[in-house]
């Protein structure tokens, strides 16, 4: 089971993030009251001035921060103090260059940007270890505080790591993993290309290979250890403020980002865990919104849907309030009015019970000029801060909500395992994308709300079992774990889909000599005999349902079945396996599994959905255009409704029964039109 988490918001509330070293003290106290007067009673400070605390080796000093807290005291706002970890000093990289990330070919990340440091160097760990421990023996009694933030965005910015500390500790790392080099050469198949190994020493992290095609077992450890890195840099850190904070004060950090595991981050070190989203992302200049098929601002409902996987009742450490842009990248137009409103709500509506914006006023400095905040370099009221203060009116009529639960009817199972086995094998990342992008899509289009769910180490089925239809959609590394708890899950009553490419490997990364797929054959009852893409020279491909041509996908695992109790359920209607059966069903216990071979598309999500009686579950409640999403939390009994117009053209739902709109508390019913961008919620 996982670990219940130990901190939740008991109300709805909003932040901002605030820098006090780029600003004259001047500003300081009439910044805390502005904010206040728009809604704002928490700040983000401190997670990058390291040289503020420590401006020389060994020199540390608190008065900078000592004074400003007793302003943020004395104007009764709270505070999540950041470590400053994320930007090492210059003396420090300096002096030790050793704690610099590398680029793969050995160069090495100088000074000057942030997140150039690596978590291995022995060095770092240290001065880390010294900086968090002065930090927090200095500050945690202020009252001020209320939470801490380990770093900063770990794994942002680069997420692989080549310094020369990084090899040493995966050569550790292997050592304890494997015991010896004969299990090392046979688990990375290092017979393959003759890459055998005789002496640890021979053994580097990823480097410049031709085409970048390292071993792909080496590769797929490799991601294991930069995760593992991560989580003990931060699980250090996190030690350490335990030792200092108040009771009741939380430790979080913000994502997310790859090549961690977010999961065993959050249960080791975290009491609570935040996310930083910039959903204007999809507007920057460099996209294409008006002919994308991808959501674009809207898909940042997946990311939120990826963040309660991790944390169910988690925070917003870092929310969009203007344009996106660095002085080196990312052109970006402002957010319309109401774009900044309609975010924040998408942040609530997926289970976000704290809202900080980033930042309070754009940064007239450094690299960082075109990232916009809530106040831009005049400091002038601006109607982004008039939304903030609209955000705020409308939380104060949802108060109530904090805490309650995302209700979704379906979820897609995913496990870290073939995130990054997909990461280093291009045929199973095609995969993987698509068919996740897709049965995002289908769930949004079709108002089906769905959760993501990781196996884990430690993941029970009853975890599983909340949720009647779980889509599986490619796992490609099936480990006996995995395969047991799925069968559980089906024994239990539930209904398990799962897609092409089943059970081809092992969790070394290898290719099983088993048919596929694999562990699962003896629940799926199905047996593949031949598998392709379908080519650029192709004609798509359907299958043949109860009478519908729905889309196969992009890839075809052509089936058979090897028993009389497995029903074939569709058939491939085109290529050379035209007739061959393409989707297979059969029960075991109280559930069923769905082996389908091929990709997942829109179209068959919803096909799948429907068959499994999952479909569209409030219906009858409200009919809304695809254009909106819906979701649903609840709480104590009671649901609230939230529909959000992503669009800029306004949008009319039809609410088929009485509720009250938590705005101005009135009962409607019938037709409703969202201007555009514009949110409703309602409860039942
Ligand atoms: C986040 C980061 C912030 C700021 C923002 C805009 O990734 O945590 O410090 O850099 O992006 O770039």
């Amino acid at each position: 089971m996982r670990k219940k988490q130990n901190f939740k918001w008991n109300t709805l509330s909003l932040g901002t993030c605030y820098y006090p070293e780029h600003w004259d003290r001047s500003l300081w106290r009439s910044d805390l009251q502005r904010m206040k007067a728009n809604g704002i009673f928490t700040i983000r400070i401190a997670e990058f001035a390291w040289s503020k605390v420590e401006p020389t080796e060994g020199k540390f000093t608190y008065e900078f921060f000592d004074e400003f807290l007793d302003v943020a005291e004395e104007e009764g706002m709270q505070v999540i103090f950041g470590t400053p970890t994320a930007t090492p000093p210059a003396w420090l990289t300096e002096k030790y260059p050793e704690v610099l990330n590398c680029r793969m070919d050995g160069v090495k990340f100088r000074h000057g940007m942030r997140r150039h440091y690596n978590y291995n160097s022995p060095v770092y760990q240290k001065l880390s270890a010294r900086i968090v421990e002065k930090i927090a023996e200095h500050y945690a009694k202020r009252p001020c505080i209320v939470g801490w933030q380990i770093d900063n965005e770990i794994n942002c910015e680069a997420d692989e790591f080549y310094s020369e500390s990084d090899t040493l500790a995966f050569r550790a790392f292997l050592k304890e993993k494997y015991g010896s080099l004969d299990v090392l050469n046979e688990k990375w198949g290092t017979v393959f290309w003759n890459q055998t190994y005789t002496a640890w020493e021979e053994i580097y992290v990823p480097r410049t290979t031709i085409h970048d095609s390292t071993n792909p077992h080496q590769v797929l450890d490799y991601k294991r250890f930069v995760s593992d890195s991560a989580v003990r840099f931060c699980r250090m850190q996190s030690e350490i403020i335990r030792k200092y904070k108040k009771p009741g004060d939380f430790i979080t950090t913000n994502g997310m980002f790859g090549n961690l595991d977010n999961h065993r981050m959050t249960d080791e070190c975290l009491d609570v865990y935040t996310y930083d989203s910039y959903p204007n992302f999809a507007y920057c200049l460099c996209e294409d919104p008006k002919h994308s098929d991808d959501l674009n601002d809207r898909k940042w409902s997946r990311h939120l849907t990826e963040v309660r996987s991790v944390c169910p009742h988690f925070g917003i450490m870092e929310q969009q309030s203007g344009a996106n842009g660095w002085n080196t990248r990312m052109e970006a137009p402002a957010p319309k009015p109401g774009q900044v409103m309609l975010w924040a709500m998408q942040s609530i509506a997926h289970g976000a019970d704290y809202v900080s914006f980033f930042r309070w006023r754009t940064s007239i400095m450094g690299t960082e000029i075109y990232w916009h905040g809530i106040l831009d370099y005049d400091n002038r009221d601006n109607r982004k801060l008039a939304e903030i203060a609209r955000i705020w009116e409308r939380t104060k009529h949802i108060q109530e909500m904090a805490g309650a639960r995302y209700l979704a009817s379906f979820a897609l199972v995913k496990d870290y395992d073939n995130i990054w086995d997909a990461g280093t094998d291009v045929w199973h990342e095609r995969l993987a994308k698509k068919s996740e992008k897709e049965i995002f899509t289908a769930s949004q289009l079709t108002h089906t709300p769905m959760d993501v769910v990781y196996l884990l180490e430690q993941t029970e089925v009853q975890e599983l079992s909340r949720y009647p239809v779980l889509i599986y959609p490619h796992p490609v590394i099936l480990t006996e774990r995995k395969a047991e708890l799925l069968t559980e899950y089906v024994k239990a009553g539930g209904t398990l889909i799962l897609g092409a490419r089943t059970g081809m490997k092992d969790d070394t990364g290898k290719c099983v000599m088993s048919p596929m797929p694999g562990l699962l054959a003896p629940l799926t009852k199905t047996d593949v005999r031949e598998f392709t893409f379908v080519g650029p020279a192709d004609d798509p491909v359907h299958m043949d349902w109860d009478g519908e041509a729905v889309p196969a996908g992009i890839f075809h695992d052509v089936l058979a079945v090897d028993d009389s109790e497995a029903k074939v359920l569709a058939r491939y209607g085109a290529s050379y396996y035209q007739g061959e059966p393409a989707l297979v069903e059969t029960t075991c216990g109280a559930g069923r599994v769905l082996h389908f071979g091929g990709t997942f598309t829109r179209e068959n999500v919803k096909a799948f959905l429907k068959a499994t009686g999952a479909l569209s579950p409030w219906d009858g409640l409200l009919s809304l255009p695809e254009g909106c999403e819906l979701a649903v939390r609840e709480k104590n009994g009671k649901q609230f409704v939230f529909v959000l117009n992503y669009q800029k053209e306004a949008q009319t739902i039809t609410l088929n029964q009485e509720m009250t709109d938590l705005d101005d508390g009135s009962r409607v019913q019938g037709e409703v039109t969202l201007a555009a961008y514009e949110t409703k919620v309602y409860r039942l």
